[in-house]
């Protein structure tokens, strides 16, 4: 069998580099074992001319790395502009930042379908094809117009939301439908999986077969898969992490004061602003924790060409200054806020030096950041995890200190009883952690979607019908730019 994996992200990282974002993250290792063929954006926009082909090809472990380049007329519109400033928004729940146009939507189904014609090439008759996350909604449709019937799967790496969320998103009609094309759609919970399945019963008026939705396009099985991490291997890495220079040096200068750690990209999913303010009430209420507690932010630049994240970054970089301005000592800082990545072995060796690790996520799809802390602490003397009930994570992680990150005072609260934790109960909370983050592994989650895909009925599976995306996206922009 010949898997290809596409996502937008793909990384072939050389030696200690850092990895962008979760979802690439957790695709390298599962490329580097299962010899899948991973395609994705290259990120370097192409002029018009090069409209079509792979960009390059490079071995990661049994496994390769395409990647595709997308005209510089598109990338923005697909990128910055629906993508991120249309999908994002609305899978976690910020209608209220919906920022669109019918261009960024064409740009978007443009992108689908150039990214789809090269993986034709792909196509042997024994493949099959798992897409990630919402950059690509539309690839199955447009795969099934180039005529291929291997099975195709789909996962969502976000959240997926409630029905009047997605009512909110344009285009939301045609997006769903099109996604009837995929075989198999994996949610990283039950609770996403109820939400997609009721907008396919209300708002389409599909009939539900225990998870599988009949259509003119074929059958499409929902089914949750929690992504996990590789727990043994991220253990290692703490271990032999923590006395790299870099970790060393963290450990040093905490002079005996505990550590919390977050790490984000700068998102406003991820609750930046809400961790802030509960460490400063933190301090405001407990003024002997000055010096006894440091907060390691690592907010790693994101989106930066999208108004609402610089202006986030901006929020931030404010309140980190009114918050170490007013409660700075000569000699000490409450909050040490870094804006750049860190490779993942530097990343465990900080995780383990931590006494609690802080998820503030007002919606997160999953949040392996959470379970990497874990997976990286000493099992003789463990860290606390601090979790926003609003990620994924929460659902299986219930042994963590458990937060509305909305509520302040109770996020500086849980600090403080985190802080105080006594050894036996941390112990206990972690030895639960670890056995479900054991069950619920990286590998398990790969080669149970893949084994899921495999075993889809193969029905028929027919071409693009005209009644599910009634006009096609070019003539509607046409007509838009026509209104007088
Ligand atoms: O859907 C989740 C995710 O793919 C994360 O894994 C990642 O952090 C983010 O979205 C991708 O962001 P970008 O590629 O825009 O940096």
């Amino acid at each position: 069998m010949r898997l290809i994996v596409v996502s937008n992200r793909v990384a072939c990282p050389k030696g200690d580099e850092p990895i962008e974002g979760g979802l690439a993250a957790a695709l390298v290792p599962a490329v580097k074992t299962s010899g899948a063929i991973w395609v994705g954006s290259s990120r370097k926009q192409t002029g018009s001319t090069e409209k079509e082909g792979f960009a390059q090809m490079q071995p990661l472990g049994r496994g390769a790395v395409v990647t595709v380049g997308i005209p510089n007329e598109l990338f923005g519109g697909f990128y910055e502009g629906f993508a991120n400033s249309a999908l994002w928004p609305a899978f976690h729940s910020r209608a209220d930042l919906i920022r669109t146009n019918v261009e960024h939507y064409v740009s978007y189904r443009e992108v689908n379908t150039l990214i789809a014609r090269p993986l034709l090439r792909l196509a042997r008759p024994d493949a099959m094809f798992w897409v990630h996350d919402y950059h690509f909604l539309t690839m199955a449709s447009e795969l099934r117009k180039l005529g291929i019937t291997q099975p195709i799967g789909f996962f969502f790496h976000t959240p997926f939301p409630s029905r009047d969320i997605i009512l909110s998103l344009p285009y939301h009609g045609e997006l769903i439908q099109a996604m009837l094309s995929y075989d198999l759609i994996g949610f990283q919970t039950e609770v996403d999986l109820e939400n997609f399945a009721d907008y396919l019963q209300q708002e389409l008026k599909l009939t539900r077969n225990d998870n599988v939705f009949t259509t003119n396009q074929g059958a499409t099985r929902l089914a949750s898969f929690p992504i996990g991490i590789d727990v043994e291997q991220f253990a290692e890495q703490a271990v032999s992490s923590a006395n790299r220079p870099e970790a060393a040096r963290l450990r040093a200068s905490l002079e005996g004061s505990k550590l919390v750690i977050g790490v984000d990209r700068v998102d406003y999913s991820k609750g930046l602003l809400n961790r802030l303010r509960a460490f400063d009430q933190l301090l405001q209420c407990q003024p002997e924790l000055k010096r006894a507690v440091t907060l390691l932010q690592i907010g790693v630049p994101s989106r930066g060409k999208i108004p609402v994240y610089r202006q986030l970054q901006g929020e931030l970089a404010s309140l980190v200054g009114d918050i170490n301005g007013r409660h700075s000592e000569v000699d000490w800082i409450p909050i040490r806020y870094l804006n750049k990545g860190f490779s993942r072995p530097t990343l465990a060796g900080f995780y383990r030096a931590a006494h609690v690790g802080l998820v503030t996520s007002l919606n997160d799809g999953m949040n392996l950041v959470a379970k990497e802390y874990v997976a990286a602490q000493n099992p003789l003397d463990p860290g606390v995890l601090v979790l926003s009930r609003f990620t994924g994570a929460a659902k299986q992680l219930d042994a963590a200190v458990v937060v509305n990150p909305h509520d302040i005072d109770a996020v500086a609260r849980a600090l403080v009883q985190a802080l105080a934790m006594r050894s036996e109960e941390r112990r206990e909370r972690w030895d639960a952690m670890m056995e479900t983050l054991r069950s619920s592994s990286l590998d398990m989650w790969f080669s149970d979607f893949v084994s899921n895909l495999a075993e889809c009925p193969r029905a028929e599976r027919c071409a693009w019908t005209p009644d599910v995306v009634p006009t096609p996206v070019r003539s509607r922009q046409l007509e838009l730019t026509a209104i007088p």
